[in-house]
């Protein structure tokens, strides 16, 4: 089976910091990769790097076999990869509806089927579903996104990532500012979309989490892949030390 994304060599280097060296990864259809490390291990910059953000210095990424320059993340949304940022990224000025359709607004086919204009209320009308569907407590989907709470911004940005994604949906740290609730819904969601074939990469501090939905483990040491595991053949104790560095390669052999 050819691996959904492939990414070869990449390297990234932010003036003499290097975030990135030499990492290598891949995803196959429904496949659900956890990507662990400590804080400024490089999860995000590389991430960053598979949605559009960034372009690597070196390394190239091949989507479904073909070689591909992520230009943007406007570009790699088109390419069926959806990211929910760290950072989130959302649009503060605009309603929860228009951030879960920024850009590919539902059009009706207006009178003698050529004016489009924006179906507003069949937009309403899905965004409310999914958002009753992750038990995501926003009053209104009308409400701008700037006088929501951290856990609710993380809740619209899930919603359009899982919505959206059609070859790769991407989610760095989505659980850090939800509810338990909140949580094991996005761990459901997760699972859900590993269930259409859709290939999760997930970041996330808490490794529990990364036991219950990860069928594979690649943990980043200071800018590198340093091992990758199959959840069922490792453990917890042994993820923490590649994460600390007490586990590596020199260690070992
Ligand atoms: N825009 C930037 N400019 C300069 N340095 C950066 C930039 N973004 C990241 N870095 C540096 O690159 C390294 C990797 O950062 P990155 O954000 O990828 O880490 P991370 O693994 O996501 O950490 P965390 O778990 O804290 O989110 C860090 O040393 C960080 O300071
Ligand atoms: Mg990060």
């Amino acid at each position: 089976m050819e691996p959904t994304l492939q990414a070869t060599g990449i390297a990234k280097y932010f003036g003499s910091i290097r975030a990135l060296e030499h990492v290598d990864f891949e995803i196959y259809p429904g496949e659900v990769v956890a990507v662990l490390g400590d804080n400024g291990a490089g999860k995000s910059t590389f991430i960053k790097i598979l949605s559009g953000v960034y372009h690597p210095d070196q390394g190239e990424i091949r989507l479904n076999g073909e070689l591909v320059r992520l230009n943007s993340p406007m570009d790699a949304r088109k390419k069926g990869i959806e990211t929910v940022y760290q950072d989130l990224a959302l649009a503060p000025q605009v309603d929860v509806t228009s951030n879960i359709f920024l850009g590919r607004e539902m059009m009706r086919k207006g009178l003698l089927g050529k004016i489009g204009f924006l179906d507003r209320k069949a937009m309403r009308d899905q965004v409310k579903n999914m958002l009753g569907q992750l038990k995501a407590s926003v009053k209104s989907v009308n409400q701008v996104v700037d006088e929501l709470s951290g856990g609710q911004r993380q809740a619209v940005a899930i919603v359009r990532a899982v919505s959206w994604g059609t070859n790769l949906v991407i989610m760095d740290e989505p659980t850090a500012a939800l509810g338990v609730e909140e949580s094991a819904k996005t761990l459901e969601l997760i699972k859900e979309v590993k269930s259409k074939g859709i290939p999760v990469i997930f970041i996330t501090h808490t490794i529990p989490f990364a036991f219950d939905v990860a069928d594979r483990i690649v943990v980043l040491r200071l800018g590198k892949s340093v091992v990758n595991l199959m959840t069922h053949d490792t453990h917890m104790d042994e993820v923490v030390q590649w994460i600390t560095g007490s586990k590596s390669v020199e260690n070992n052999y």
